[in-house]
């Protein structure tokens, strides 16, 4: 069972005049990967995003962050580069498949600037913000997500498939 936190970047969200049902979303899908230690809601604020992640990576070791919302074109969507500036190491493939495979179901996945990365031992990925593109998107990740966390972890050794 690993360690799971939800980040909800939204204005409205955050200002109580939207509910998140994003949030709630991820935690019900990945319930069986392990316990949702926190959940926030904050502003599409890059310093605020980027303070929220370190704490939950550096402080509450978190082993998995899903982030969700803000990583589209609009100027206040920010979440791509507060994850940027506090990951060490990037994981491109899975925002790679993401695209790849959402682009299947429409093309305005093109539009997401979602990254994912990896602070000390605690993956961080990027959703959009919307609960349909969340679901979608969660499809296409939460296969590979047990091998990923157990790499990460250090709990399996060996990436290679039998
Ligand atoms: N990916 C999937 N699978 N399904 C979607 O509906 N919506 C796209 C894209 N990725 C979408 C998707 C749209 S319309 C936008 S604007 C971007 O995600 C960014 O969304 P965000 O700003 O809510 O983070």
């Amino acid at each position: 069972m690993y360690r799971l936190a939800i980040l909800t970047s939204s204005d409205k969200g955050s200002a109580g005049l939207r509910e998140d049902l994003s949030g709630p979303l991820i935690a019900e899908t990945l319930r069986e990967l392990g316990e949702i230690i926190a959940t926030a809601v904050v502003p599409d604020n890059r310093e605020q995003i980027a303070a929220q992640l370190i704490a939950w990576a550096d402080q509450d070791q978190i082993d998995l962050i899903l982030t969700t919302g803000g990583t589209g074109l609009s100027p206040r969507d920010v979440t791509p580069e507060a994850t940027l500036a506090v990951i060490e190491r990037l994981v491109p493939g899975i925002p790679e498949a993401v695209r790849a495979e959402s682009l299947k179901i429409t093309n305005r996945a093109m539009l997401s600037r979602a990254v994912a990365g990896i602070r000390g031992q605690t993956l961080i990925i990027n959703l959009p913000g919307s609960p349909r593109a969340v679901a979608e998107c969660l499809a296409i990740i939460k296969p590979v997500l047990p091998h990923a966390l157990a790499i990460l972890t250090a709990r399996e050794g060996e990436c290679a498939r039998p």
